[in-house]
């Protein structure tokens, strides 16, 4: 060992003593102006490397730099750890690494769509509603013209709870409960789930969900519908889609339509995504039949109105051209991560 380097061991070891001894802010200020001041020992060292023979110079500046940095960092640990020791018990350790980010969760995408519709309608002065999903067939069948035994029933194969009671297969029971608490005008919209007890694939799912709509005064015409169902169509998939209406059958309304919307993936040519027919269909809708007030306790000549049903689940797959309808309710993350911030 050189004297020099004898030298340098003896001063890290004194100096690191001296740092590890001060227990108090001013103690270590002291240190540190003895220890890398203007005066200190290793200044005067690191002044003198200049005048060393030319093959020691090098070894001698590395070496007592090398002690400098180490000093200044011991200074800095000791400083935090004066600092951490004063803190007052219970205070938040800032110096602690930050905790790891919160995942954020998000609404579901049909929670999305659902919303986005109502408030269309909401706009153009539908009130929210709400049935439940239990339901009685009475309401769910009998009330909206289905006749007992009629074949229509079987259109929508039921889970039944017993004879009387069921959950609901569609959303336009609602109709019948609201009318028999409300005296027109009104219009409402109601969302909610609907249950069908039928085998599951890409289209059909056992539970989806519904938005019921209706608008019942004196003068209400199939016009009227056509021009909130373009004015829904227009804000929810853009300006400039047509719309048409295709003769059907509901035991609850008449004349019954179904609205179709032209393809915006061929322009209404015809491609894979609307079965070659450039149209797609959105929902059932017509003219409240009139038994349908009769039930309701309005006098059936008295009001006119219409009435509409449209499936979330197929305007949510449309929106993003999702192609399966059970990829909503796997609650598989990967999936559902997707939508965030589309609401
Ligand atoms: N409830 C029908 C269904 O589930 C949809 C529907 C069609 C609702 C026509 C309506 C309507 O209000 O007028 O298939």
């Amino acid at each position: 060992m050189s004297v020099m380097d004898e030298q340098i061991a003896r001063l890290r070891a004194a100096a690191e003593a001296r740092i590890g001894a001060a227990a108090d802010g001013a103690t270590l200020e002291a240190a540190r102006v003895a220890l890398l001041g203007r005066r200190s020992e290793l200044t005067q060292l690191l002044r003198g490397v200049k005048d060393l023979p030319e093959a020691e110079r090098r070894v001698a500046g590395d070496a007592l730099n090398r002690l400098k940095t180490d000093l200044a960092a011991g200074l800095a640990e000791r400083e935090r750890g004066l600092a951490l020791a004063a803190r007052p018990a219970g205070a938040v350790d800032l110096t602690l690494p930050g905790a790891p980010p919160v995942p954020l969760g998000s609404l579901h995408p049909l929670l999305v769509v659902l919303e986005e519709i109502c408030d269309i309608f909401h706009s153009m002065g539908f009130t929210r509603e709400e049935g439940p999903d239990v339901e009685l067939d009475y309401y769910n069948f009998t009330a909206l013209n289905f006749p007992d035994d009629h074949p229509a029933r079987d259109s929508q194969d039921t889970f039944y709870v017993s004879d009387a009671v069921c959950l609901r297969t569609q959303t336009s029971p609602a109709q019948v409960r609201v009318m028999e608490r409300r005296t027109p005008p009104l219009s409402c919209i109601v969302p909610g789930r609907v249950y069908r007890n039928e085998a599951t694939d890409a289209s059909h799912a056992s539970e989806f969900f519904q938005i019921e709509g209706f608008s019942v005064d004196r003068d209400v015409s199939l016009a009227d519908l056509r021009a909130t169902v373009q004015q829904f169509v227009d804000v929810f998939f853009g300006a400039g889609r047509k719309i048409r209406f295709r003769p059907h059958y509901f035991p609850f309304t008449e004349p019954s339509v179904e609205v179709d919307m032209a393809c915006a993936s061929c322009g209404g040519s015809g491609c894979a995504v609307c079965g070659r027919t450039g149209w797609l269909e959105i929902m059932g809708a017509g003219m409240i039949h009139p038994n349908v007030f009769a039930a309701a306790g309005y006098a059936p000549d008295a009001y006119t109105g219409y009435a509409f049903g449209l499936g979330i689940d197929r305007i949510a797959m449309l929106r993003w051209g999702v192609d399966d309808i059970r990829l909503f309710y796997e609650n598989d993350l990967r999936f559902l991560h997707q939508f965030r911030g589309a609401w």
